[in-house]
């Protein structure tokens, strides 16, 4: 096999496997299994008074019904469009390969935050783009670096970025939520410059606290494609998400869809979920335990490991942790996964190996593990960085 010539995009990529989860699962973003929704009656439904429907190939670009309720939630959330404006995909991940197929060329430029969402930066890279990195604060993106960056390309002769990727609502991995400030600022400065905005919004009802903050496709739906999905709120196991984006867009998007259409049986069983009323009820338990198990982090943190710093997020599911700056993320999260409890480095999260990134965060799902296990857990990582402090 290793003779074989690879096309140049999967060259690109390491050829490393994910990373295994430990016994306490701090790294990954699954759901918690005690908020899995019981689909049985939905399936059930879905099979029977829609047996035509959803054993047949579905379009291409989405169960009509589908379409029409994401058109109708988007709308509800501030950003009024239509059911042509919606491509059902299998989750955000795919919605976002399908962003990178219809714009991305070999050298073209993509701005992302940096740290940014780690199973981005392979979806990217392998279209061949090339990271251009622009930090955060606080507030959320820097836009005003961001303006800096595009007026030096402009002044050396270079196209501009063919996108702009982020994750406004509870950022992965930092959980930071961008001020309305910042949003108003970044689409009046993307529209100037003639940036399309790639909005990344798998979070969005998984809030905690505040109200919500108006999305990017609210203030700017012609020049934002935005990412849904149904992961984070219902099951990540179902693999169905979105991309909402302007009709023609999503036309070409669909062209390029060669799935023959998301599974039609699970879209048809997420409807009935959402249309039979349960939406509501669930995405308030969501929240509860959520909000509940960031909680029990966030005070267990203080208690193990008081030289660490972290904000509290508004909502998502991860914190973001800030070690002594002599700390080396990829130490301890080799440590601590020899311990039981699975963090991840912050290093993971950099789109450019190359550039100087601070390597003393680490990345800590608060979703997954159950309350007992997210005091372990941090009982155990707190152990780990005080043996690594003595073993300098
Ligand atoms: C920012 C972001 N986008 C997308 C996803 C994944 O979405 P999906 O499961 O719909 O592919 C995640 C999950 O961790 C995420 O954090």
């Amino acid at each position: 096999v290793s003779a074989v010539r690879l096309a140049r995009r999967a060259a690109l990529l390491a050829p490393t496997l994910p990373v295994t989860t430990g016994r306490i699962a701090f790294d990954s973003g699954h759901a918690s299994p005690a908020l899995l929704p019981d689909l049985t009656a939905e399936a059930a439904r879905a099979l029977s008074a829609h047996r035509a429907e959803v054993l047949q190939y579905a379009p291409r670009a989405g169960l009509p019904a589908m379409r029409a309720w994401i058109a109708a939630h988007t709308t509800a959330d501030g950003a009024a469009i239509g059911p042509d404006d919606v491509l059902v995909t299998n989750g955000a991940k795919h919605a976002l390969e399908l962003v990178c197929r219809l714009l991305l060329d070999e050298g073209d430029a993509v701005v992302v935050t940096a740290p940014t969402y780690f199973s981005a930066i392979p979806i990217i890279r392998s279209f061949g783009a090339e990271f251009l990195e622009v930090g955060q604060d606080r507030e959320g993106l820097d836009v005003e670096a961001l303006g800096a960056l595009l007026a030096r390309r402009r002044a050396a002769g270079q196209p501009p970025p063919r996108f702009l990727y982020n994750v406004p609502d509870y950022h992965n991995p930092t959980g930071i939520t961008m001020t309305g400030a910042r949003r108003e600022a970044l689409v009046t400065l993307a529209r100037a410059a003639g940036l399309l905005l790639v909005e990344d919004s798998p979070y969005r009802l998984v809030r905690f606290e505040g109200e919500p903050l108006p999305t990017l496709k609210a203030l700017a739906p012609d020049i934002v494609l935005q990412l849904g999905t149904f992961s984070k709120l219902l099951a990540p196991g179902l693999r169905v998400g979105w991309v909402a984006a302007p009709a023609p867009l999503v036309a070409r998007m669909a062209q390029l869809k060669t799935d023959a259409g998301s599974c039609p049986l699970t879209q048809r069983t997420i409807l009935e979920f959402c249309e039979g009323g349960r939406l509501a009820g669930h995405t308030a338990s969501v929240q509860a335990t959520y909000r509940a198990q960031r909680d029990r982090m966030a005070a267990a943190l203080r208690r193990e490991l008081p030289d660490a710093d972290f904000d509290l997020p508004l909502g998502g599911y991860y914190l973001w942790l800030t070690l002594p700056d002599e700390f080396d993320g990829e130490v301890v999260e080799r440590l601590a996964r020899e311990a039981g409890v699975s963090p991840l480095a912050g290093s993971r999260f950099f789109a450019r190996p190359d550039a100087d990134h601070p390597r003393h965060h680490l990345r800590l799902a608060f979703s997954h593990a159950t309350p007992a296990e997210i005091e372990e857990g941090v009982a155990l990582l707190g152990a780990v960085c005080r043996t690594a402090a003595l073993a300098r």
